[in-house]
C-alpha cells in the first residue's frame, strides 16, 4: 500500500464527506424516479451543494488556489495552483438511478497535472494518482491492461447525444465496433479512464469534454503505464476537448480508425 500524498489526504476527506450526501441523495433520486416528479429540479440542487460543500472543505485547506468548476466557473487566486471540480460526473445516471457516476477532483500547477481523485460513492471505489507515485483504487496498485489484439479488448466511448452530435460520429464506432470483442458507454467519462487505467477497459475515446471531466483519469492512466492523445494522435493538452486513452499498445491501431472524424 503506497501512502498518500498530503493533497490526496484533502481531496479524500472532501469526497467522502460529499459522496455520503450524494449517495443518500441517490436514493431520493431513485424514489423521485418512480414518482417522476421535480427529478430534474433535485438533481440540479444536489449537484450545487456538492460543489458548494466541496468548494467549502477545499477552500478552507487551500484559500488562495484557483478553482476552476463545473457549476461556479472559474475562481481566481493568488498562486500558481488550480484544483478543478466536476461534483457529479454522470449526471443522467445519477438522475436515472445508475449507480455509475463520480464525484472527480484534480490539481494543476503550471498546466502540470500533480494529482487527480475520482469516487463513486455507491461503489465505494476511490481512485487516486498523483504524479511520480502511481495510480491506485482503494489499496491496489493500477496497471492498464496487457491486450494486444483488438479483438481480445473492451472499449470504452462516448456516444454523442442531442446537442453534442458531430459529424462521423457512426463511421467512427463502425470502424472500431467491428474489430473489437465490445464497446461500452458507461457515462461517467472520469470513470471510463479510471477503467482503463485498472486495465478493466482496454481503450476509451471521446469527443467534446471539458477539462473537469477528464483531468484526473489522464494522471490515472499516465501513472498505470497508459497512454493518452487526442483521437487525431495529436499530444493531449489542458486545452483539449477530445480524448484517446489507451494501455499504450492499442493506441496506434485505434487512433487510425478514428481519423474520419473532426
Ligand atoms: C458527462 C459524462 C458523460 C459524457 C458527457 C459529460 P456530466 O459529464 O462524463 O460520460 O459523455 O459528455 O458531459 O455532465 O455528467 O458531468
Ligand atoms: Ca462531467
Ligand atoms: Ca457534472
Amino acid at each position: 500500500m503506497k501512502n498518500q500524498t498530503p493533497t490526496i489526504n484533502i481531496f479524500e476527506k472532501a469526497v467522502r464527506k460529499v459522496g455520503k450526501i450524494l449517495a443518500r441523495d441517490f436514493g431520493e433520486a431513485e424514489n423521485l424516479q418512480i414518482q417522476s416528479k421535480g427529478i430534474g429540479d433535485f438533481v440540479t440542487k444536489a449537484d450545487l451543494k456538492a460543489e458548494k460543500d466541496l468548494l467549502d472543505i477545499l477552500q478552507y485547506y487551500y484559500p488562495n488556489y484557483s478553482y476552476l468548476t463545473e457549476e461556479t466557473g472559474t475562481i481566481i487566486g493568488k498562486g500558481e495552483e488550480t484544483i478543478v471540480i466536476d461534483p457529479i460526473d454522470g449526471t443522467t445516471n445519477f438522475i436515472h438511478g445508475i449507480p455509475m457516476f463520480s464525484i472527480v477532483l484534480s490539481k494543476i500547477i503550471k498546466d502540470e497535472i500533480t494529482d487527480g481523485v475520482i469516487f463513486n460513492p455507491i461503489t465505494n471505489d476511490f481512485f487516486w494518482a498523483s504524479q511520480g507515485a502511481g495510480a491506485w483504487c482503494n489499496n491496489k496498485r493500477l496497471r492498464v491492461s496487457k491486450r494486444e489484439q483488438l479483438e481480445d479488448c473492451i472499449i470504452g466511448m462516448g456516444i454523442p447525444h442531442l446537442g453534442r452530435i458531430y459529424d462521423n460520429y457512426l463511421q467512427e464506432i463502425d470502424q472500431i465496433t467491428k474489430e473489437c470483442s465490445g464497446l461500452r458507454r458507461m457515462g461517467s467519462a472520469a470513470l471510463d479512464l479510471a477503467y482503463v487505467a485498472s486495465g478493466k477497459l482496454d481503450a476509451f475515446w471521446e469527443r467534446n469534454l471539458n477539462l473537469w471531466d477528464v483531468a484526473a483519469g489522464v494522471l490515472l492512466i499516465k501513472e498505470a503505464g497508459g497512454k493518452v492523445t487526442e483521437p487525431s494522435g495529436m499530444s493531449w493538452t489542458l486545452k483539449s476537448k477530445d480524448i484517446l486513452a489507451s494501455n499504450s499498445i492499442l493506441h496506434e491501431n485505434i487512433q487510425k480508425k478514428l481519423v474520419i472524424s473532426k
